[in-house]
């Protein structure tokens, strides 16, 4: 048995720059916590003449990807290219065809062919590590997998998206738009220059997906799971939630009902008393409940090159020490049944911007009484003949059908003037 680990690493990126990196200076610590030496013996990335740090300009270069993986001085393939096709699922198809260990922190190829790598890593008895694709260095894909293997998990939900926790907090402490606090997300480095695949919510659903997975054995089909963004959340509802106890938070919510099991990525209003509310900044954070381990709460940074390199570093160790992992192989729960968006219910908060005219709140609870929506509280702040003036609905437990029904009813009125805004409550 060789006490050297070869690692082919594709990527060389904000995090491959920065594992190549801590392989040279934590050697020490990493022979000593693996039994093994790590020694980095290929590269890839795009770009060949581009000046690399930490030696990686000098190491053996595979212009393909995938020729990582048939190389004999590589034991072990590292992939931080990203991207849910091309090079990224080649190299990750040929790894575990040629029987080797694959790392990745590519959240988007797990959450669409997670499932079918899985198999190909059992068939070929090849691990697959993925702690760093969630919540960079938060290690939750450990904690659902290996800390929480004895006991059921009821619920998983948390701030998975760093770039729209920073624009909510900033927007609550400056008073700014969302628009301008975007541009500043952007300046530093948190959002991309198309920030879509983050204020949409699309990234919380691929790393919710793969969080139902491992929890609950929910198929992997993130294109299925309802994800909004946090694009309509304007000023005024932050301060609504302010004034009525509440922190604004996208959240990935996974929750098993009785009917199935409810999934949805989206804003909620998050009680002031709850740990999630003064998770701020780019700050991820994941609460997990079960019948056995009750609440149990996991934060810290969800990207950025040192955190998730150190959950890579985590997975390359557990490999060169002979710790096993099969992906999702041995999580797959066949009667894990996606509860359908109707059945489910919530509590609703609900801003209109409306003309200030008479009759206008009476329109509005008859439209709520005939979806059979009871009210729990309304706010309106002020008078103004000229202009819009906002108004807030906050609802009892309601069904999705029941209140989507009146929502669409409520913006035909002709004295709501803008795209209400709907953010449901967090029980
Ligand atoms: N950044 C984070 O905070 C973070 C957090 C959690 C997970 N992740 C995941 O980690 C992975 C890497 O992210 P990153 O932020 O390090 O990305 P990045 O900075 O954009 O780096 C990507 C690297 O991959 C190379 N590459 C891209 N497409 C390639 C292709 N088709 N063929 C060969 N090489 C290719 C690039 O080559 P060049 O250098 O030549 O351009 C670059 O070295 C992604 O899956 C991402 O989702 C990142």
């Amino acid at each position: 048995m060789s006490n050297t680990l070869r690692l082919g690493i594709a990527g060389l990126g904000t995090v491959g720059s920065e594992v190549a990196r801590l392989i040279q200076v934590e050697a020490p610590l990493h022979e000593k916590r693996s039994g093994k030496k790590l020694v980095v013996t290929a590269v890839s990335a795009r770009d060949k003449n581009k000046k690399r740090d930490n030696g990686l300009s000098s190491l053996p270069w595979a212009d393909n990807p995938s020729e990582l993986a048939a190389r004999s001085d590589v034991d072990a393939v590292v992939e931080l290219m990203g991207g849910a096709e091309g090079a990224a699922k080649q190299l990750a198809e040929a790894t575990l065809k040629a029987g080797k260990p694959l790392i990745t922190a590519n959240k988007a190829l797990l959450a669409h062919h997670g499932l079918a790598l899985s198999e190909l890593a059992r068939k070929q008895s090849a691990p697959l590590y993925f702690e760093a694709a969630v919540a960079g260095g938060i290690p939750i894909i450990k904690t659902l997998r290996e800390a929480l293997a004895g006991g059921q998990v009821d619920e998983i939900f948390g701030i998975l998206n760093g770039t729209c926790n920073f624009i909510l907090t900033t927007m609550r402490d400056t008073g700014r738009s969302f628009g301008d606090v975007l541009k500043e997300a952007q300046s530093l480095g948190y959002a991309e220059a198309d920030p879509a695949f983050d204020i949409d919510g699309k990234d919380a659903a691929h790393k919710l997906s793969i969080l139902s997975a491992l929890g609950f054995g929910a198929p992997l089909e993130p294109e299925k799971l309802i994800a909004e963004g946090v694009r309509g959340i304007t000023s005024q509802d932050i301060l609504f939630a302010d004034e009525l106890g509440y922190r604004i938070k996208l959240l990935g919510v996974a929750r098993q009902e009785k009917d199935g099991l409810f999934q949805r990525v989206s804003p909620y209003m998050v009680s002031t008393s709850s740990t999630l509310a003064h998770v701020n900044g780019a700050m991820n954070a994941i609460m997990i409940r079960g019948p056995v381990i009750g609440p149990l709460v996991l934060m810290g940074h969800g990207a950025g090159a040192g955190p998730t390199a150190s959950a890579v570093l985590s997975d390359i160790i557990d490999c060169a020490s002979g710790r096993q992992a099969d992906g999702f192989a041995s999580v797959m729960n066949p009667k894990a049944t996606p509860l359908s968006a109707e059945k489910s219910k919530s509590a609703f908060y609900l801003r209109m911007m409306v003309q200030d005219q008479p009759g206008v709140l009476a329109d509005i609870t008859a439209i709520m009484r005939d979806a059979k929506i009871s009210i729990q509280s309304v706010i309106q702040h002020g008078r103004s003949e000229a202009g819009p003036v906002p108004i807030v609905f906050i609802t009892h437990d309601t069904s999705e059908k029941a209140f989507s029904e009146a929502f669409a009813a409520v913006k035909k009125l002709s004295s709501v003037l803008e795209p209400p805004c709907v953010i449901r409550i967090l029980p």
